[in-house]
């Protein structure tokens, strides 16, 4: 999605702003540009912007782009498409403002005819602009005061940063709804919508809250309510590896995050499994057992991935816990004015923490009375602060579109919050040791699947030629299957579709062929022979097979070699087999997407982290 960045400081700002433009790239986006001040009391504002790569604009700048105060943003179409004119940053009429933005503004078309009526020419299709001309129309006096009285115009969300060419020594910042972090420097200061940008040059940082600008000059900054009074905003410093951020020796950040699994696996579990009484240790839930006790139902809510594995996660407490659980996305949930009731466990699930439905289901929830906790990768995130709780994922930052780490740990979260309401039940203390020890065995058979790689690009190249797939599975499996053909379309670019195996005979049957292969869930447990069944009713209809399974299963009489391939997997405790199955999935989409050639952490249209609705 859009990010941003800027600097105010003693070097040129140009290469810092695209070496972090560059660093947000992989968030998604489709157009980038740059402001800078020039030197000078009245600096001379100047703006190159185009669609397409970063490294397209780095291409097109003048040489001579000299400033060290400026601003830069990638953009991912909202308003209007992607082209040059559309791309930020957006300027006022008379040239002196600039202003970079994320969010939406819902009266952005009230404010454009407005303004157009004034006789102000926009020369954009964007929201965004409408900003820099009240900004840049604003008769107050200091540029704190001017963005004040045009963000008290907008209603939406935005992060945002305004140069003003009248204002040389200073950035202005606001948040409301969309990230901005201020970085702190050595007589220069960074701001940013995402840690990725900033995190080489600092990793002393402060948050902005919802509804706050900040004033950023080379000296530190200063924070205010809209209405300009000052709060206390104190910088803290993050125990982040900048290495993190890179893709080191890998071909890509979602095969170096696929690695990391195991270690991300061992992360998550450290410290809260408690091997004599069978249960888990959740100090971020900062629930007594009888909370916990007391809840009734579990809705879990997130979107896209973290929603396929919400409905993992629900089946884990359904399973364990015996509590009627079910996911939802966060989206659908918010807009049906769902009923909130007291006794239910509601859990947001998000990686960035940022997501905008999942933060609005969120509010919408404790506006209501809800008890909502959070399953969040980024710390201190938007979703994180909202929660009356939660567990943190320790995942480590995720650069990739396609989540692989986080989602791996938010399945073994929901894991240990299923265990403790579980053992405050129904669940035997013999079960919660059992499944212990299946968490401890866990990250080392993630490398075993890991270590099939071979053999699963194999498969996946031939996948990959398929112009359509099913992906199948039932009960346990079926949520896997979910992300599995997810995984798939989001980065191959192919149509895959997720069935219940059970719902085959009810449809997807009529489109079996040689041509539509199906990459089918059969884990060891109660339910192979019925989808056992099931891939013979596949293969009668002459539809290639690639089965996900373990060695104990017997397939039967099935068609011979080339038609029909099965993997074994390691084999867990089954209610922890989805997870082990899920990280195949990952292997299988990405080398399809490999063998198609396409550009793997920045898949066509999509975003890492989804702020705008
Ligand atoms: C986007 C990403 C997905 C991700 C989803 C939720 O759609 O492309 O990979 O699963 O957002 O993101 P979150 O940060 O809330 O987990």
């Amino acid at each position: 999605m859009c990010g941003i960045v800027g600097y105010i400081g003693t070097q040129q700002a140009v290469p810092l702003l695209l070496e972090g433009l560059g660093r947000l790239e992989h968030r998604g986006y489709d157009s980038a540009g740059v402001a800078v001040l020039g030197p000078g009391k009245e600096g001379r504002l100047r703006v190159a912007k185009r669609s397409g790569r970063v490294r397209d604009l780095a291409e097109q700048l003048p040489k001579r782009f000299a400033g060290k105060v400026g601003v830069g943003h990638t953009r991912w179409a909202t308003h209007g498409p992607a082209n040059d004119v559309n791309a930020h940053p957006h300027t006022d009429a008379g040239g002196a403002v600039a202003v970079v933005h994320n969010g939406i503004i819902d009266n952005a078309a009230a404010l454009r005819a407005e303004l157009a009526g004034a006789g102000v020419e926009l020369v954009s299709d964007t929201d965004t602009e409408v900003l820099a001309h009240l900004i840049g129309r604003s008769d107050a006096e200091t540029l704190e005061a001017k963005v004040a009285e045009a963000l008290a115009r907008i209603e939406g969300t935005y992060g945002l940063a305004v140069l003003h060419s009248a204002h040389p020594d200073r950035i202005v910042v606001a948040r409301n709804g969309s990230p901005l972090i201020i970085g702190i420097g050595d007589h220069e200061m960074f701001v940013a919508s995402d840690l990725a940008a900033l995190v080489r040059y600092t990793t002393r940082v402060a948050h902005l809250d919802d509804g706050e600008l900040a004033t950023v000059t080379t000296a530190g900054f200063t924070t205010y309510r809209q209405d300009l009074s000052q709060v206390a905003r104190i910088a803290t410093d993050l125990e982040v590896d900048a290495s993190a951020y890179d893709a080191g020796e890998h071909e890509s950040f979602m095969r170096k995050e696929m690695l990391e699994q195991p270690e991300a696996a061992e992360r998550v579990l450290r410290g809260r499994l408690d091997e004599r009484f069978g249960t888990s240790h959740l100090g971020g839930l900062d629930m007594e057992a009888r909370e916990l006790r007391a809840i009734r139902r579990v809705k879990v809510l997130g979107c896209g991935s973290a929603y396929y594995v919400g409905q993992m996660g629900a089946g884990l407490v359904e399973e364990l816990a015996r509590i009627p659980a079910d996911a939802e996305a966060a989206s659908e949930f918010r807009y049906r004015n769902p009923i909130i009731e007291p006794d239910t466990l509601y859990v947001a699930v998000s990686q960035s923490g940022e997501t905008i439905d999942t933060l609005l289901a969120v509010q919408e929830i404790r506006r209501k009375g809800g008890r909502v906790v959070g399953l969040v990768n980024v710390v201190g995130s938007a979703i994180a602060r909202e929660c009356d709780g939660g567990i943190y994922l320790h995942a480590g930052p995720e650069v990739a579109v396609a989540s692989t780490k986080a989602l791996t740990t938010m399945y073994l979260a929901f894991a240990l919050l299923a265990l403790q309401l579980g053992r405050v039940r129904d669940l035997s203390i013999a079960d919660g040791r059992r499944l212990v020890a299946g968490l401890q065995r866990l990250p080392e058979q993630l490398g075993e699947v890991l270590a099939l790689e071979p053999v699963l690009a194999e498969l996946a190249a031939g996948l990959a030629e398929a112009e359509s797939l099913f992906f199948v599975g039932r009960v346990r499996g079926y949520p896997v299957a979910r992300e599995g053909a997810q995984k798939f379309k989001e980065i191959s670019y192919r149509h895959a579709e997720a069935y219940q195996t059970s719902e085959l005979k009810h449809g997807p049957l009529a489109l079996i062929d040689a041509s539509v292969p199906t990459v089918a869930i059969v884990p060891d447990d109660e339910l192979t022979d019925r989808n056992v069944g099931a891939l013979h009713e596949i293969a009668a209809r002459g539809g290639p097979l690639v089965v996900l399974t373990h060695d104990a299963v017997d397939l039967g009489d099935l068609p011979a070699q080339g038609q029909v391939h099965r993997v074994d997997l390691p084999r867990n405790e089954r209610e922890l087999d989805p997870i082990v199955i899920t990280i195949a999935l990952q292997l299988l989409a990405y080398h399809a997407a490999l063998a198609l050639g396409h550009d793997i952490d920045k898949p066509r249209n999509l975003a890492k982290s989804v702020t705008v609705e």
